[in-house]
């Protein structure tokens, strides 16, 4: 059986995935680039300053900004999304995941939460999950964001559980791909056309059983 379990907050856990993008979009509306939810596929699970650039990137030609103007976009996206997030309660929790939480501390396995946000601990207490997790990555000391493995390394470090015993579980290419790295089992939820590498992919979080994934992942340690 595996030890921890690893969540991703954004797009698993809660639909801020959404939030994320409406507030990029506004951003990127006042700054006249285009972006659309296709390209949005790629910021997912990439820290604000990192979406930052890839959006300005975008633009034609691709802007190049001071540090400065670059805090101060970023700044005013945050602002954006924090207005969005302020309605969140228990009930914007993502169908099945509250039951899946429950099977896995039930199985006496950990559970941890790996996101990039800084906002994370924010958007758990508003969901009423603040005292949920045995552990959060602080997005703030994780110095190589996914794709790199390091917000997964992390979680299962500060637990001091093998990365072979780990699950994660993730909405984002990025997210799949550092799960990977890592060298745990990873659980995808989304499009077969973004999240191919994942080693179990469900469409959405409602298909995510306790016993489905705990069986795949046996399957492959086999
Ligand atoms: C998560 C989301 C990304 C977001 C990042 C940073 O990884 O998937 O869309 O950009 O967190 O979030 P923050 O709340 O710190 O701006
Ligand atoms: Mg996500």
């Amino acid at each position: 059986s595996p030890k921890l379990i690893i969540y991703d907050l954004d797009g698993v856990i809660t639909d801020t995935a959404e939030f994320h993008f409406l507030a990029w979009k506004k951003l990127a509306d006042e700054l006249g680039i285009p972006i659309d939810r296709h390209f949005n596929e790629q910021l997912k699970g990439i820290s604000r300053m990192d979406s930052l650039d890839r959006i300005l990137e975008q633009a034609s030609p691709p802007m190049k900004l001071s540090t400065e103007e670059k805090i101060e976009l970023a700044t005013r996206k945050n602002a954006y999304y924090l207005e969005l997030i302020e309605e969140i309660s228990p009930e914007h929790i993502l169908p099945g995941i509250k039951a899946l939480l429950q099977a896995n501390k039930e199985a006496g396995i950990k559970t941890a939460i790996g996101s990039a946000s800084k906002n994370a601990p924010r958007i758990l207490e508003k969901l009423g999950l603040g005292d949920t997790f045995d552990h959060i990555v602080d997005a703030a000391e994780v110095k190589k964001g996914k794709p790199d493995p390091e917000t997964f390394t992390a979680a299962a470090d500060a637990l001091g559980i093998a990365y072979t015993d780990c699950i994660g579980i993730e909405d984002a290419v990025a997210g799949v791909e550092a799960i990977n790295r890592a060298g745990m089992f990873s659980v995808g939820v989304g499009d077969k056309a973004h999240l191919s590498h994942a080693d179990y992919l469900v469409s959405a979080t409602n298909e995510l059983v306790f016993e489905e994934i705990i069986r795949r992942f046996q399957e492959k340690q086999n």
